[in-house]
């Protein structure tokens, strides 16, 4: 039989992807010592049991994972068969690879911390780059939010008069699935750069034909910087509406703020990192990624 541990980072989505598969909550017990350090405990017996652990690893990032490493750690000394690790959101992914002398790659390290772990199967969901699943060399699942957009956009009636745009390079090629999926929709793409240093964003041009309205769409919204970017290049180029999908609303300082007072009409995200009340503003939605998960985790 299977069961469903879930780490602190975002109960209710591992309460959604139970309901889906109909199954309860498994219990565990996390304390937390006056030092900071956490002990965690299950409360559920597993021996022999096929395991799965829902934890993004969003912020407070390292915690969140040493909280995994620990749930990971307690089902197999209780004699788990197996344990499935669920990371909506992957932390460090976009550390991967060496941008200037003398960094480390941060996400190598962490796929060899969780390798190390002794885990069966990781599930991921929409990774900064398609490499990253090749970096992993136990079994991983890579889910995406694409077929969820475009059902959204499709009922929503966005796609008249409309144009898909990613907001840099690296999300042509998610932006060219989306499109197969919507009778090939015209998309563009934006010449962004993000000076190293000092994080400040810019952009230089775009590439392809706009209309009226346009759908960003990228992997993940963090401190808001390249959302609020493209919308005023867009702006300045005669578009009138701007939405915006993105899988992970890391949403990390002013963020939410920030994206309430942009040029865009509406945010749509999922909740594949939890967004606690005082996250939430008026132009955002969100749509629920558990049901991609929980057929992905009842495909065994
Ligand atoms: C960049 O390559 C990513 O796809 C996102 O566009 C980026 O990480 C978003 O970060 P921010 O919201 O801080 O600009």
């Amino acid at each position: 039989m299977l069961k469903i541990f879930s780490g602190s980072s975002n109960k209710p989505l591992a309460e959604k992807i139970c309901k889906e598969l109909s199954l309860s909550l498994s219990l565990s017990e996390i304390h937390i010592f006056p030092d900071g350090e956490k002990r965690v405990r299950v409360l559920d017996n597993v021996s022999g049991n096929d395991t799965v652990v829902i934890q993004p690893t969003s912020y407070p990032v390292d915690e969140n994972y040493m909280e995994l490493f620990f749930l990971i750690d307690a089902l197999k000394r209780s004699g788990a068969k197996s344990v499935t690790v669920v990371i909506p959101y992957l932390g460090y992914q976009r550390q991967d690879h060496i941008f200037r002398d003398g960094e480390s790659v941060s996400l190598e390290a962490i796929v060899k911390l969780i390798e190390a772990m002794g885990v069966s199967k990781v599930v991921a969901l929409d990774l900064h780059s398609i490499k990253i699943p090749e970096q992993f060399k136990i079994e991983i699942s890579h889910l995406s939010a694409l077929s969820l957009f475009a059902k959204k956009i499709k009922k929503d009636g966005l796609t008249q008069d409309a144009v898909l745009v990613s907001p840099d390079d690296g999300g042509i090629r998610r932006i060219k699935l989306l499109s197969e999926m919507l009778n090939n929709m015209p998309f563009a793409a934006i010449d962004k750069n993000r000076n190293l240093e000092t994080g400040k964003i810019t952009t230089e041009g775009i590439s392809g034909k706009l209309l009226k309205k346009v759908i960003i769409v990228d992997d993940m919204i963090s401190s808001g910087g390249t959302i609020v970017a493209a919308a005023e290049i867009l702006k300045k180029n005669g578009v009138e509406d701007i939405y915006v999908f993105a899988t992970h609303a890391v949403f990390s300082a002013d963020a939410p703020k920030i994206l309430q007072n942009s040029k865009v009409s509406k945010v749509i995200v999922t909740d594949s990192i939890f967004i606690p009340k005082n996250k939430k503003f008026k132009k955002l939605e969100i749509l629920s990624i558990a049901p991609e998960i929980a057929k992905e985790i009842s495909a065994k």
